[in-house]
């Protein structure tokens, strides 16, 4: 009898304690866990992670759970969910994003969380709507020398293309004039290291950098350029006028906090952050446009419009002429709009209710860009070019259409999406306005492999380019 009543009691605890799980369990979304433990759905994720997402939402609905590689990532596709992900205090973005800044740029908790707020809002403001147009005229001529290293004529892979423009434009007006190497050897060495450190990103996130070997020597070799350069960097005239770049209005805040050793650090990251969409975003635009005949002549015509006959003179762009090429900035947005990054994340601080279900905190809740582009509810004929239904979105007011996330939305979307859009309608504006293009290559696909960041192509896609008289 004495042993009888201990043993009655534990059997009931444990049975108590099933319950308990199996109805914390019901309460959960679906979950996709695979068999093997820990790595769970590793796997099956990593094959082709952007059509997995699709195939769990035809099957398991609208919310639903992947755990893989010891994390469990909430995937939420329709309003309620996205609500939540958008305008929930229970969930966070800094959090979510720690770790893969920690992985990839080697900026500890402690210093991200300090600066984050600091740095976002310096960004916001010298990137944002009412400054980024001061940066119209140095993005034009910086655009000019490096389409004048393109010859009167030829043929080349169109993203060596756009690389070979956007990289030294970029450093040039975001870091500092002059910095970006001149030099065939070095300029070479820079591409070779930034499209290693690139490819390996979204690797580089989520593994221990011993594991990734090529990776983390191309982390390091730009970490050490970037310090060699910062003396360089900083050298600049005053923090009171707009002379500062934004790079050197960053370094002034990190500096300020006394966190000078992580200086470097910062700087890739915003290289990273400023090439790695903008890149493939050009790519697409040209790509889209000459792959439709009838948006190419249209787009001809516009630019000869406001800047007379097309190839004839040197010319300066300015805000007024962005606003009558709208066809172009169009384009851009709906080819981002077709190839919108993979995912993004916040984590669930506190556990929230979504439909009939709670997610728990320390989930990550994840929304993909890319498929909720492709719902025909928001986006009629979602899987077509057609630049014509950005009409409907306020462009004067800075307003995107309902729905379109590419540069996330609310507090924490991306401070750099104006100077994005302003660097990529003046680099296509010049092309088309100086060569005559066609691609000798069919549009490629884009490679299924991609979650993290826009997009990229899958294979390679040639153009001609003939400068017109
Ligand atoms: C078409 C090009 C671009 C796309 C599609 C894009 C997209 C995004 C997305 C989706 C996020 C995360 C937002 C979220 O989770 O809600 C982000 C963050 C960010 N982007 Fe961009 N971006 C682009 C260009 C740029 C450029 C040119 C810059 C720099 C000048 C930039 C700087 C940043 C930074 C610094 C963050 C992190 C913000 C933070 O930590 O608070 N981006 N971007």
């Amino acid at each position: 009898m004495e042993l009888i009543y201990p043993a009655g009691i534990i059997i009931l605890g444990c049975v108590a304690l099933l319950l308990f799980l199996q109805w914390k369990n019901l309460s959960r979304p679906p979950c996709i866990r695979g068999w093997i433990p820990w790595f769970g759905a590793g796997f099956e994720i990593g094959k082709a992670p952007l059509e997995f997402i699709e195939k769990a939402r035809i099957k398991y609905g609208p919310i639903f759970t992947v755990f893989a590689v010891g994390k469990r990532m909430t995937f939420v596709t329709e309003e309620e969910g996205i609500n939540v992900f958008l305008k929930s205090k229970e969930v966070n973005f800094k959090l979510a994003v720690q770790s893969p800044i920690y992985h990839t740029a080697s900026i500890p908790n402690n210093v991200f969380f300090t600066m984050h707020e600091k740095l976002h809002t310096m960004m916001k403001g010298k990137l944002g709507t009412s400054n980024v147009y001061r940066l119209t005229g140095q993005l034009t001529e910086e655009l000019h020398e490096q389409l004048e290293n393109l010859g009167l004529h030829g043929t080349m892979d169109l993203s060596n293309l756009v690389r070979h423009l956007l990289y030294p434009v970029t450093v040039n007006v975001l870091f500092k004039k002059g910095l970006f190497p001149t030099n065939a050897k070095k300029i070479s060495e820079f591409r070779q290291h930034f499209q290693v450190y690139d490819e390996g990103f979204e690797h580089g996130s989520q593994m221990p950098e011993c594991l990734l070997r090529n990776w983390s020597k191309s982390k390091t070799w730009l970490l050490a350029l970037l310090e060699k350069n910062m003396p360089d960097i900083k050298a600049c005239k005053s923090a009171k006028d707009h002379s500062m770049t934004v790079v050197q209005a960053m370094m002034n805040i990190i500096e300020m906090e006394k966190n000078e050793q992580n200086q470097p650090n910062y700087g890739l990251l915003l290289l990273w952050a400023a090439l790695s969409n903008a890149v493939p975003v050009t790519f697409w635009t040209i790509a889209f446009v000459l792959s439709h005949p009838n948006i190419y002549r249209t787009i001809m015509e516009d630019i000869s419009s406001v800047f007379g006959a097309a190839g004839k003179d040197k010319i300066k762009v300015s805000e007024d002429d962005l606003k009558k090429l709208l066809l172009i900035k169009w384009c851009v947005l709906e080819s981002i709009r077709l190839r919108a990054p993979g995912i993004i994340a916040r984590k669930v601080v506190k556990p929230v209710k979504i439909l009939n279900y709670t997610v728990p905190s320390g989930d990550l809740l994840v929304l993909s860009p890319f498929w909720l582009h492709r719902n025909a509810k928001h986006f009629p004929e979602p899987e077509s070019f057609k630049p014509e239904r950005w009409e409907k979105a306020d462009l004067e007011k800075h307003a995107f259409l309902d729905y379109f996330m590419a540069f996330g939305r609310g507090r924490y979307q991306c401070p750099g999406r104006w100077f994005a859009l302003l660097e990529i309608q003046i680099c296509v504006i010049l092309i088309f306005y100086y060569y005559d293009c066609s691609l000798l290559d069919p549009l490629p696909k884009h490679s299924p492999l991609h979650l993290v960041g826009v997009q990229q192509p899958e294979g390679q896609c040639r153009i001609e380019f003939k400068r017109r008289k």
